[in-house]
């Protein structure tokens, strides 16, 4: 497996880009804090500046993109700050969806979903039908998701079919099965954990961390840090002469 799809052309000279890029968007809470207003208006931003990243994604000619959009332990935020997201997934998915097709990005949710409204986990499936012939980006949303439970289900999954439990059979179950493995995890808001995302295929990945709140990521701060991607050594435990 290669480990860049393409090159990034910015004023500096070209750099390549990853295959696969993750993203946990944190810090909406406090974006809308620092300015006096609800969280629901920091989610709102959240949601403006996926829009951005996805945008930009697809641009640069990244193959894959995983958002971290709801985590299993978000579910014990209180009542209103959980409603509030599931309608703004809901709001957002239905006015997005025409974009999607019309940009070939292939859009895939992952996680737990069988707690989730009903009008949105069938609003999730269309949307994934719709789009599952596209390919020049493949834009996975994980909600209700957990890196644990993951592992776990797939490794159900293998003992359901009577599959010896190896790291070949297991990947092949994981919710990411098929997308290339994560080049570059970046988490914003300033907290250096991964919070129970991408556990397994976070193996080899290069962990990027900035300040910067998720709703003040922009498109210069994306193109920083594919630009501190493009000079990361990755030996994936070998030596440098041999890699
Ligand atoms: C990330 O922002 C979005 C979700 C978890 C849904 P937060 O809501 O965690 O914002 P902070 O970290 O409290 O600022
Ligand atoms: C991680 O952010 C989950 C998402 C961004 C969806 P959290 O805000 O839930 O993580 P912690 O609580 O800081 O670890
Ligand atoms: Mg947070």
């Amino acid at each position: 497996m290669t480990m860049t799809s393409s090159v990034l052309k910015t004023s500096e000279p070209a750099v390549p880009v990853p295959r696969h890029v993750a993203v946990i968007m944190d810090g909406n809470g406090r974006w809308a804090s620092l300015r006096g207003r609800p969280r629901s208006f920091g989610h709102r931003a959240g949601l403006r500046s996926a829009r951005r990243l996805v945008r930009a994604s697809r641009r640069y000619r990244i193959e894959a993109l995983t958002v971290f959009a709801f985590s299993q332990e978000n579910w014990q935020r209180p009542d209103t700050e959980v409603r509030l997201l599931m309608q703004l997934f809901l709001h957002t998915l239905s006015k997005e969806l025409k974009a999607l097709r019309e940009n070939d990005i292939r859009l895939r949710f992952i996680g737990e979903h069988s707690s989730f409204p009903a009008d949105l986990r069938q609003l999730m499936r269309t949307a994934e039908a719709k789009t599952v012939r596209n390919g020049a980006l493949h834009l996975t949303v994980a909600v209700g998701y957990s890196g644990r439970w993951d592992i776990l289900q797939a490794a159900e999954a293998c003992q359901r079919q009577g599959l010896v439990l190896n790291a070949e059979n297991l990947e092949a179950h994981l919710q990411t099965a098929g997308l290339p493995s994560v080049d570059l995890l970046i988490r914003t808001g300033g907290e250096r954990r991964i919070s129970n995302f991408l556990l397994w295929p976070l193996a080899y990945t290069e962990l990027y961390f900035t300040e910067t709140l998720w709703p003040d990521f922009a498109e210069h701060d994306f193109v920083q840090a594919l630009g501190w991607f493009a000079g990361r050594e990755r030996r994936f435990g070998l030596v440098p002469e041999a890699a």
